[in-house]
């Protein structure tokens, strides 16, 4: 298939594995690449610049195609040495980045001086034409569904998507709530150029993470996720377990703060959670789309059956359904 979003990146599918603390390490980001799609590495995850260099070498030897590193600028309780980790980025000629979090504005020279994309991560129509207009070279369009960090306007990606295209002139991919071919082509039906996936990517032979989460993933349903942090103006969207309904406690009571639940949510709490499988250890991010995950095949195995199915879908489906004679005048009307 090719969109802008395949011709930009060099890839083979518009697909996306996006950035995932945690989750994002070379095994994942590799197997997804070398299906096709686009793998991220999420540069935060490792503890040091200097071991992001290595995650960085240890991804090239698992995989010769194009693969991008995240790059999140979030409030955090330590401080990170971003000006490193930006230039681990570009010494390692990495040729894409994702960042999220904050407007990436500043980065932007060093990044795209060095030959290198930048698609950054929004969760509004606003935030997104302003990444267009300081120069990004793609947005990935979050909606409410999302794992991580859905934003404040709770606006689901039925609505954000093709209110996006009507603004956006620079390529976008769909991001949150995404699992499948069908998926895929309710995206490019939207307007955009392709998808990011994380929660779906989660439950994959090759994520390095334990079985138990990714079992947990098959089990749950759309309803098992909660938004925590709301009270803070920091939202995110994680698997509804003990902790994250502990923390919502805390907050539905009024007045909490950072203090209040910093115990609860440290992020080597998560880490433990999603590497050795305590499920109720700590806080971990997860989509709505966690409803649709049913099985962990190999990255090649997703990638191959949402290409299948999607192509399924235009071609099968979705033509039998056009009434004999209406073509000339649907594409002419159609929008991008
Ligand atoms: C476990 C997990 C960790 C995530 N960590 C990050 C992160 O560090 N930086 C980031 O930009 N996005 C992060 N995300 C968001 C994903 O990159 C992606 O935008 C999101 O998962 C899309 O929604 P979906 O889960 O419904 O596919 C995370 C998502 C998950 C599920």
């Amino acid at each position: 298939m090719r969109t802008r979003i395949t011709e930009l990146f060099g890839i083979e599918h518009p697909i996306i594995q996006g950035g995932m603390h945690y989750v994002g390490y070379a095994e994942l980001v590799a197997a997804v690449s070398n299906a096709g799609g686009l793998g991220i590495i999420t540069a935060l995850t490792q503890p040091t610049p200097e071991d992001l260099a290595r995650e960085i070498r240890r991804c090239r030897e698992m995989t010769e195609k194009p693969f991008g590193v995240n790059l999140t600028i979030l409030p955090m309780f330590k401080d990170v040495p971003y000006d490193e980790y930006v230039r681990v980025i570009v010494e390692n000629d990495i040729g894409i980045v994702e960042t999220a979090g904050r407007n990436p504005e500043p980065l932007l020279p060093v990044f795209q001086g060095a030959g290198i994309k930048v698609i950054h991560k929004c969760t509004s129509v606003r935030h997104a034409l302003k990444a267009e207009r300081i120069g990004c070279d793609a947005v990935s369009v979050d909606g409410f569904e999302c794992g991580g960090h859905p934003g404040e306007d709770d606006i689901p990606n039925m609505i954000l998507l093709p209110r996006a295209a009507e603004e956006l002139k620079i390529p976008f991919v769909s991001s949150g709530g995404m699992a499948d071919g069908r998926s895929l082509v309710a995206s490019l039906a939207l307007g955009a150029d392709g998808m990011n996936m994380g929660t779906r990517f989660m439950a994959t032979q090759e994520a390095p993470i334990h079985d138990r989460i990714k079992q947990q993933l098959v089990d749950a349903t759309e309803r098992d996720t909660a938004l925590i942090f709301r009270t803070m103006q920091n939202t995110a969207r994680v698997f509804k377990n003990e902790l994250a309904q502990e923390v919502r406690t805390i907050e539905a009571k009024g007045n909490a703060t950072i203090d209040d639940i910093k115990h609860l949510v440290a992020g080597e709490r998560g880490k433990q959670a999603l590497l050795e499988g305590k499920l109720d250890g700590g806080i971990w991010s997860a989509g709505m789309v966690a409803g649709l995950i049913h099985d962990v095949p190999t990255c090649a195995e997703l990638v191959t059956r949402i290409m299948q199915e999607a192509t399924a879908i235009i071609d099968d489906r979705l033509s039998r359904m056009r009434a004999p004679g209406a073509l000339a005048e649907v594409s002419a009307s159609a929008p991008r």
